[in-house]
């Protein structure tokens, strides 16, 4: 299965799914001290979606999966890797892509997850990138996310910002169809502000109990301000990095699709860069921060919409929890 030669990798199939319920600003309003205006001119978004109780990640990774296939008219029985990127998995093993495989029928496909919070769906894409740059063919990298499922409808300074969706694109060899091609992939991490930004109990260091519960430790917590710095920080740290060693200039580039955290980190991230504002794209009014879900939603949704023509240079950039970071430069 594996060559020895290097194959260019393409993204033939695109898929996202949101699940219907929606939940407004004025619905939060109800719940937490908070106001729209507060929250629209804060992180610039309006509703997000949420699963209905008993959905999991791997019930939206497989539809937006699914979807993917159905745009690159390959049969499920021919995948043979499916990476999912999710810190809300459906259990902590088996995996969400476990699930996945079974649920779309991926008779043939090996399976597994990537943690990297909201920086994972770049990194899920370079291991797939990878593996078919190697001769693997037919491979689905996912972001799925449940986030309604680890916030806390208590705390009015993260249940505001997270919601529901998965993502999914499939990558072959380039057959040279006119697919978007994916040039390269950059990751960095800091563990050294592991803290700022996490859910804190339910793993080996803090497993389960009755008193992680009532300390509401199974939920997303975060240093809201240092974790809004630091993602401005870094995340012109690595799109400089990805532009300076794919060759390309900043000009050069037609879209920017950042992991939709806030828009206010978002356009504070263009200005520093010397970037027009309007070449970043924005759907975080609908979704909010969807963590690994956002970019692949964001591709489907640039796909769907025709705004960019065969050639176009597209930068993908993320941040998230651990710290992670990633980016990736695509030629649509
Ligand atoms: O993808 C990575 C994950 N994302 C993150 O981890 C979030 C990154 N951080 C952010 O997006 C922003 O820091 C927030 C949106 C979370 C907060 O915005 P901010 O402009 O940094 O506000 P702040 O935390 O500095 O709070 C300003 C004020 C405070 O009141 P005082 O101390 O000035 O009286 C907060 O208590 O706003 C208050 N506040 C709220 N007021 C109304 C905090 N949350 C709310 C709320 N509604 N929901």
């Amino acid at each position: 299965m594996m060559g020895n030669r290097s194959y260019r990798v393409a993204m033939t199939g695109t898929g996202a799914y949101l699940p219907p319920k929606i939940l407004t600003n004025k619905d939060l309003e109800k719940m937490v001290d908070t106001t729209d205006e507060w929250i629209v001119k804060r992180t610039g978004i309006k509703e997000r979606r949420i699963v209905e109780s008993g959905v999991a990640a791997s019930d939206l990774a497989s539809k937006a999966a699914l979807m993917a296939l159905k745009d690159a008219r390959v049969s499920p029985k021919d995948v043979q890797l499916i990476i999912t990127s999710t810190i809300t998995p459906d259990s902590l093993f088996p995996s969400t892509s476990c699930y996945v495989q079974q649920k779309i029928g991926a008779t043939d496909a090996g399976a597994f997850d990537v943690l990297a919070a909201c920086a994972g769906f770049i990194y899920a894409l370079s291991i797939g990138q990878n593996y078919v740059r190697a001769g693997l063919d037919n491979v689905l990298v996912i972001g799925s996310e449940c986030l309604s499922t680890v916030v806390d409808y208590e705390d009015r300074s993260t249940c505001i910002l997270f919601g529901d969706g998965a993502g999914a694109i499939l990558l072959q060899r380039m057959n040279g169809k006119g697919s978007p091609e994916v040039l390269s992939t950059f990751l960095g991490a800091d563990g050294k502000y592991a803290d700022v930004l996490g859910i804190p109990a339910g793993g080996s260091k803090i497993p389960s109990s009755s008193k992680s519960i009532k300390d509401r430790l199974h939920y997303i917590k975060f240093r809201g301000r240092e974790v809004f710095k630091l993602a401005i920080q870094n995340l012109t740290k690595v799109m400089k990095k990805t532009i300076d060693s794919s060759g390309y200039k900043v000009d050069d580039f037609s879209m920017f699709i950042l992991h939709q955290s806030n828009f206010r980190i978002i356009e504070a991230t263009m200005e520093r860069m010397n970037i027009p504002k309007e070449k970043a794209f924005l759907n975080i009014e609908k979704y909010g921060n969807t963590s690994s879900a956002s970019i692949p939603i964001a591709i489907d949704e640039v796909k769907k919409s025709g705004k960019l023509k065969s050639g176009d240079l597209v930068l993908l950039a993320a941040f998230g929890g651990g710290l992670t970071w990633s980016s990736s430069v695509i030629r649509w």
